[in-house]
């Protein structure tokens, strides 16, 4: 009989029906609810965009009363910070975001009270991190805040409303991206009956990873290295000549710029023009045409473009965040479509289960019978 083939990295497999988001790499359009991202960020609110992503859960509430209780679920997550233990001293935010959210149970908890209490226990945790690790003490929340402009003081200290509008248009943009790989491993862990916050915990495990959440700061690290535009192409072919990647570019599913690259580019703009002016935007564009150039000549047949990762860096740089903050904050924003898939996972999907196949060693011949 003839074996199935093996679709390493399950390229190509179709593994659900989602009504959550669209991601298309041909034309390079990416839909979030019945809506293109460019309609979405920097246009609706961070707690909007809960509302729709999680419409389905039980006990959905209005966009008013979902902020409210968002913020009350922050004031709540502060107050455990005293019995995390050092999670929040862990060197890697990443590392410390999986401790600390790893104390939360799922135990008596509605899952529209989980996916609040999740997402607020995101951001606060993410927030106090990042304090710690300069050596300050954690915020307090204030739960009339929006999240966004909470989560900016809560990180930094305090919070314009141009750096709210740029981190709301950020957390927007990447609450949810298709079957990217920390979903899908949201989506395995809800598959097999398990509750959310383990889902929430693996996925964040996931998101960790360079080549998927990890990419933004190794970003930054890469424009510093080149320095100036008219460096950029010759420092790039080294970097593909030592067989490194180039990160910020290329996609598993995009041929073409990542829509969400020119969103977050028109984000750092609206930042530039309120007065905060990024020595790394005018950089940035001239890395990004030199490794499209050189990406192109490594690869004419594959597509290489610009990910959402690049402009990301840009973006939270100039919004005064430092770069080993910039993986836990796409947590904040990616966890709310997490949410979104584990509870469709669990209302419209089976158990994940896909089959490998054995190439290790025969096993000896059978044992005598008897
Ligand atoms: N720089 C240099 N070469 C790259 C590249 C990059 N950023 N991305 C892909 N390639 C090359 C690979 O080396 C491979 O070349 P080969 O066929 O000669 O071995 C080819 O393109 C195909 O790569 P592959 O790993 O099969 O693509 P993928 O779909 O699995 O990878 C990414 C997608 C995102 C993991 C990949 O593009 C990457 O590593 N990008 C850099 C990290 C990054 O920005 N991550 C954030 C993603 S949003």
């Amino acid at each position: 009989m003839e074996r199935p083939a093996v679709a390493w990295g399950l390229e190509g497999v179709v593994v659900a029906e989602t009504s959550l988001s669209e991601v298309d790499g041909e034309r390079g359009r990416l839909v979030i609810a019945g809506k293109e991202v460019e309609d979405l960020s920097g246009v609706v609110t961070f707690e909007e965009l809960c509302a729709r992503l999680w419409s389905a859960v039980p006990g959905a509430t209005p966009v008013p009363e979902l902020k409210r209780a968002l913020g009350m679920r922050r004031q709540w997550a502060f107050e455990q910070i005293p019995s995390l233990g050092r999670a929040l001293s862990l060197p890697d935010g990443m590392d410390a975001l999986r401790a600390s959210l790893a104390q939360l149970t799922a135990e008596g908890h509605a899952p529209w009270e989980l996916n609040l209490t999740l997402t607020a226990a995101t951001g606060v945790f993410a927030a106090a991190w990042l304090r710690v690790r300069q050596g300050k003490n954690p915020i307090a929340p204030r739960p009339d805040s929006s999240h966004a402009s909470d989560l900016v003081r809560m990180a930094l200290g305090e919070s314009s409303p141009a750096q709210a509008a740029g981190l709301e248009a950020y957390l927007v943009t990447v609450s949810d991206h298709g079957m990217n790989a920390s979903t899908f491993t949201a989506r395995v862990i809800a598959s097999t009956g398990s509750d959310a916050v383990s889902a929430v915990v693996g996925a964040l495990g996931a998101l960790k990873g360079p080549l998927h959440g990890g990419a933004p700061g190794p970003v930054l690290d890469m424009l510093d290295g080149i320095g100036q535009g008219e460096r950029a192409e010759g420092w790039l072919e080294q970097e593909l000549l030592a067989g490194r990647r180039i990160m910020g570019m290329g996609h598993r599913i995009y041929r073409t710029r990542d829509p969400r690259a020119a969103v977050l580019e028109r984000a750092v703009e609206r930042v530039e023009k309120a007065g905060s002016r990024t020595p790394r935007l005018q950089l940035a564009r001239a890395v990004e045409r030199a490794a499209e150039q050189v990406l192109r000549r490594k690869h004419p047949d594959r597509p290489l473009r610009t990910n959402v990762e690049f402009y990301t860096a840009v973006l939270l740089d100039a919004l005064g965040f430092p770069r080993e903050a910039f993986s836990p904050l796409f947590a904040c924003g990616r966890v709310v479509g997490w949410l979104a898939h584990i509870d469709e996972q669990r209302r419209t999907g089976r158990l994940i289960r896909p089959e490998s196949r054995y190439v290790g060693p025969a096993p000896d011949a059978a044992p005598p019978a008897g």
